[in-house]
Parts: C-alpha cells; sequence; structure tokens
C-alpha cells in the first residue's frame, strides 16, 4: 500500500470524539503548529509534530508543506447537486427589480416547477455531465464529501430517475477521484393540483433505501408541505431506514425544526426564521443545525441565527445549499465568510461546522470531518499559514490541492 508522509504543516486537526462538536467546543481546531501527517492507503496512520515523527515513518515519500494550512476537506452537507442550469433571468430580476429578460409562456414556468421542467426534458448525459463539473469545481475549493438531493422530479417517475443519476454519479465520482456523494431523497413541492400532498410517496420511500439513498429530506414552508404532511413523511422515511432531515423555517416559522429534531433527525436545514422559543429545543436536541449561508446572500435577510444557536449550545454546521434558485454558489470558503461577515460566527467556529459537524450533519463523523489516526485521509491544502485568510478572501481561491480519500488532486493553475 502507498504510504505518503507530509511536514511542516499549520495543521487543523479537529480530532476529536467522532461526533459534532457544540457551543464553546466550536471554537477547538486542535492546531499543531509544525505539524505532520501519515497516510497510508486511503487512510490516515498518524498525526504529530514533524519534530516527533517516529523512525519508522523515515523513509517514506515526503511532502514538504511549508507552513501551508492543511486541514480536513470540507463537508457540504446540503446541495441540490442535480439540474440543469441556474435560473439565471429570476435570480437577476430579483436583485434588480426589474422584470425578467425571459418572457413565460405559463406563470407557472418559474422557480422549483421550472427546474423541474427543464430536469425532465434534459438528457441523462446532459444532467451528468454538469453535475460532474459541479463536483470538479465544487473539490477545487477545498470540498471532499458532498450531500446530493433529489427534487426536481416531482413526480415518482422523475424521481425515482434522479436516484437512478445520482446512483451512477457517485460510482463514477469514487473511481475518478472526485468527492464522495451522499443521496438523499427530497420530498420538494407537491405537484401542483394535487390535493392529498402525501400522495405518491410512500412506494417511492421504501424504493429509495435500495437504490443508495442514505437520507430522507422534506421542504416544509408555505407552498411546499405542510407541518402534518411533512411529519407522515418523515415518519414514513424513518420506518423505512433512512436518515431524516429537513428543510425548516425557511420563509415562514412553520414549526418544522422543532417537530424534526424530536423524530431524531440528524440535522435541520435552514432555520432564517427559527421561532425564537424553538432555539432552545433545536440546540438542546441531538440534531444538528445546518445553516446555508449562500441562500440569504442570494435572496436577502434574516441570516439563520448562527450566533444565537451557538451560544444556546447548538451543534451548527455550514453548507452552500447549491441549487439554481436560492444559492447557485458551490464555494464553501465563501460560506463561511458569509457566516463570519453576517452572522456573526468566529473563523474557528466557521471552520469546525464547515469540516466534522458537516460531517455529523452525514452521519460521517468517525470517518471523515477531522485528521486522526484511522479516518479516511480527506484533506485540504491552503495557500497560507492563517486560516482567516482563506474566510476572509472570499474572492479569492486559496486551496492548492485535496486528498481525497488517499488520492492528492491539485488544482489547474
Ligand atoms: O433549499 N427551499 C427549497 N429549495 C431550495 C430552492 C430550490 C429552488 O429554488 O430551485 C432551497 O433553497
Ligand atoms: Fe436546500
Amino acid at each position: 500500500m502507498s504510504r505518503l508522509l507530509l511536514t511542516h504543516a499549520t495543521l487543523f486537526t479537529l480530532s476529536g470524539a467522532g461526533q459534532a462538536r457544540r457551543g464553546t467546543a466550536m471554537r477547538e481546531l486542535g492546531l499543531i503548529s509544525d505539524g505532520a501527517l501519515v497516510v497510508e492507503g486511503s487512510r490516515i496512520e498518524w498525526v504529530g509534530q514533524t519534530a516527533h515523527i517516529p523512525r519508522e515513518y523515515f523513509n517514506t515519500q515526503e511532502i514538504d508543506c511549508k507552513g501551508r494550512v492543511i486541514s480536513p476537506g470540507f463537508v457540504d452537507s446540503h446541495t441540490h447537486l442535480l439540474f440543469t442550469e441556474p435560473r439565471w433571468d429570476e435570480i437577476a430580476a430579483r436583485h434588480s427589480s426589474l422584470p425578467e429578460s425571459t418572457p413565460r409562456p405559463h406563470s407557472l414556468d418559474r422557480g422549483i416547477q421550472r427546474s423541474a421542467r427543464e430536469f425532465r426534458e434534459a438528457s441523462d448525459g446532459e444532467l451528468l455531465a454538469k453535475a460532474r463539473r459541479r463536483l470538479v469545481d465544487l473539490q477545487g475549493f477545498g470540498t471532499t464529501t458532498v450531500e446530493a438531493k433529489t427534487g426536481y422530479g416531482l413526480t415518482n417517475e422523475q424521481e425515482l430517475r434522479a436516484l437512478e443519476l445520482l446512483r451512477r454519479l457517485s460510482a463514477e465520482s469514487l473511481a475518478a477521484g472526485l468527492p464522495e456523494i451522499h443521496p438523499t431523497l427530497l420530498a420538494h413541492v407537491p405537484m401542483s393540483g394535487t390535493a392529498e400532498q402525501t400522495f405518491g410517496w410512500a412506494p417511492l420511500i421504501q424504493q429509495a433505501k435500495t437504490m443508495g439513498a442514505r437520507f430522507f429530506d422534506v421542504y416544509c414552508d408555505h407552498g411546499a408541505y405542510t407541518l402534518e404532511s411533512a411529519r407522515r413523511l418523515l415518519q414514513c422515511a424513518q420506518a423505512a431506514g433512512l436518515m431524516l432531515k429537513v428543510h425548516a423555517e425557511q420563509l415562514h416559522p412553520t414549526g418544522a425544526a422543532r417537530m424534526a429534531a424530536a423524530l431524531g433527525a440528524v440535522s435541520v436545514d435552514h432555520l432564517e426564521r427559527l421561532p425564537a422559543d424553538d432555539l432552545g429545543t433545536v440546540a438542546r436536541s441531538a440534531s444538528v443545525a445546518t445553516l446555508l449561508p449562500g441562500c440569504a446572500y442570494f435572496t436577502g435577510p434574516p441570516w439563520p441565527p448562527a450566533r444565537e444557536l451557538i451560544d444556546a449550545g447548538a451543534a451548527v454546521a455550514l453548507a452552500t445549499d447549491l441549487n439554481p434558485g436560492t444559492c447557485p454558489s458551490l464555494s464553501m470558503p465563501f460560506m463561511l465568510s458569509l457566516a463570519c461577515a453576517q452572522m456573526k460566527l468566529t473563523p474557528a467556529e466557521a471552520w469546525t461546522a464547515a469540516t466534522i459537524n458537516g460531517a455529523a450533519a452525514l452521519g460521517m463523523a468517525q470517518e471523515t470531518g477531522s485528521l486522526q489516526p484511522g479516518k479516511r485521509a480527506d484533506l485540504a491544502c491552503f495557500e497560507t499559514c492563517d486560516l482567516r485568510e482563506v474566510v476572509y478572501s472570499p474572492a479569492s481561491n486559496l486551496c492548492v490541492w485535496v486528498m481525497q480519500s488517499g488520492r492528492i488532486r491539485e488544482q489547474a493553475q
């Protein structure tokens, strides 16, 4: 098996018990200032100070990191990776308050329904090529693990197709050394004209697990699923052995975060309008609070209550929410920058939220998200000795390479 020795790194290990960090523990990054790390095959074998490398590793192929930051690769635990194109004209019209440039033949041809039509009309090859391109790009910003939702199918047939495409993408990604993909079945919005909101989902949920989905997610909001429908779907998914996630409190407060936390959801996501009364309940629950700063950036405030959640002891994660309507950005460093500049996080808290806590939001904190012996060798290297430079330079990409399961992928210069 191939062995590699990294030396003289500014090493942020995030090491710990293989679980989410909460509250003040989010500020601890496990820094080893002249750090070294041994990788054996796809796993981390040893971590410590360069001065203390055990003799047995002396004759190993070495990379001198020259003081650069090495950290766990980012875990982007909430994306809608599989779509045609961002709805650029809708985004531009929202920002400029000018009319959209594309005339709409039909008033339903906008928003999620429009992306669903485009999804239906696109070939498998086109959807896969676009998603592949996004995987290359997001890995280039330091992401090594990514969650990917269905949700632009909206019919059983198209949702199954989305699951099948995600299965293919994830096998290809593994073979090509691209980020690891964790598929989620998402109940996004009921088909227009569907009276019973949960009609048709049960068979799909049953099938999803056999097709490689690990999670079930439901968008609970006005115009999407009601609290009661969402609860029924989540219970059905739980019985089918899927882990639960929820799009909660994004546009209106609904009580979805509290409900999902009570069901033991692995994460509750968005939370821009989390009712003040539910904040403590969510913070004390086992669910990771996954916040998506790109959404408030592209659609306008409120920002999610990140500071309040951490101060109340929550395990907060940050993710991109990459999607065609509310966040076309796939850059985790940009999300960290927004979280610090707009949501009152410290750079250390943001880094924790984007690594070990993102892994916890995928039930993967024992496997990735920190640098310690036995874990997968998923690393990112940045062209700086101070991680705050990564956070506060959102328009520069400082990531020089990532290591994906022990394989180094250099950035194209
Ligand atoms: O997470 N909130 C629901 N879904 C997406 C937006 C999807 C879209 O606009 O296409 C989100 O923000
Ligand atoms: Fe989303």
